[in-house]
């Protein structure tokens, strides 16, 4: 049995804490659907009560991290060496229309460098972990990116830009990267949590992933466990600026340079 260290620990339990409220919400959510305004409100507000325990939690434990937090932005500098990364409610769409596909993704960073990620998944009491060094688990089984080597194999993950999101330049962009990748691959799934989208990368379910302007909190959690399950992650210019591009392309070994490639047509980079 993997003896999670003192960090994972109570990252995990932060985030069961905070997912004890948005279990209760999601409840509500669905009763919700049928009213005429709607459950847009009580969502945000599941989101922020989420937020402020995992807020509570994390700072009680390590009071020199700072933090950078989807809903409150970056609040506090801490020490200046350490930072929790923090989407209290990923997938907040899924929530919000009762579908029940939504996590929250806790990271943490050390010097720059990405240490330790918890993504977890209420609904199925499920814990996505890893910690630099030490590999990826889903609760005690160790976790390994799938070995398929072929993109015609592929189950390939992405998140299809929406309103608000990005410009209409890189929507047009994005229409000509899903068209090249379509054209390759076995199947593509949208499935609207992209901290989720990761973890499963790295669980081998998904061969790859890739998406633009994502914010900071939604892939810092899923990155260290893709890279501890043996995965390539880089921003889509094969970079590894992700945080600040917003941009991430995450797979195997073997297809992560063919994906790259597709993804850098020109005018795509
Ligand atoms: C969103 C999800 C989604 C992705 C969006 C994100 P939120 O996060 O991760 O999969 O496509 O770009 O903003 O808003 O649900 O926390
Ligand atoms: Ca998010
Ligand atoms: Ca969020």
């Amino acid at each position: 049995m993997i003896k999670q260290s003192p960090l994972i620990v109570m990252m995990e339990r932060a985030a069961r804490r905070a997912a004890r409220g948005l279990l209760r919400d999601f409840g509500e959510v669905e009763n919700l659907q049928v009213s005429r305004k709607g459950p847009a409100d009580f969502v945000s507000q599941a989101d922020l009560k989420a937020e402020k325990v995992l807020r509570e939690e994390l700072e009680k434990a390590r009071p020199e991290f700072g933090f950078l937090m989807e809903e409150s932005g970056a609040t506090k500098v801490g020490d200046g060496r350490h930072r929790w990364i923090v989407d209290p409610l990923d997938g907040t769409s899924n929530f919000l229309h009762g579908l029940p596909h939504f996590a929250i993704s806790v990271a943490a960073e050390r010097d720059g460098e990405l240490i330790a990620g918890v993504v977890y998944e209420p609904l199925r009491d499920e814990t996505y972990w890893a910690e630099k060094g030490i590999g990826a688990y889903l609760n005690q089984r160790r976790l390994r990116v799938s070995a398929r080597r072929h993109l015609r194999e592929a189950l390939i993950a992405t998140g299809v830009p929406f309103l608000g999101h990005g410009d209409a330049a890189s929507h047009a962009r994005y229409l000509v990267e899903f068209g090249k990748v379509m054209e390759c691959v076995a199947g593509i799934r949208r499935w609207g949590t992209a901290s989720l989208d990761l973890a499963f990368v790295a669980a081998g379910r998904f061969d790859g992933f890739w998406e633009h302007n994502l914010g900071p909190w939604d892939m810092a959690a899923g990155i260290v466990i893709v890279r501890e399950a043996g995965g390539f992650v880089t921003d889509i210019a094969g970079g590894h600026n992700m945080l600040k591009s917003g941009g991430i392309l995450a797979a195997n070994d073997h297809l992560h340079a063919p994906l790259l490639q597709l993804l850098k047509q020109p005018g795509t980079a």
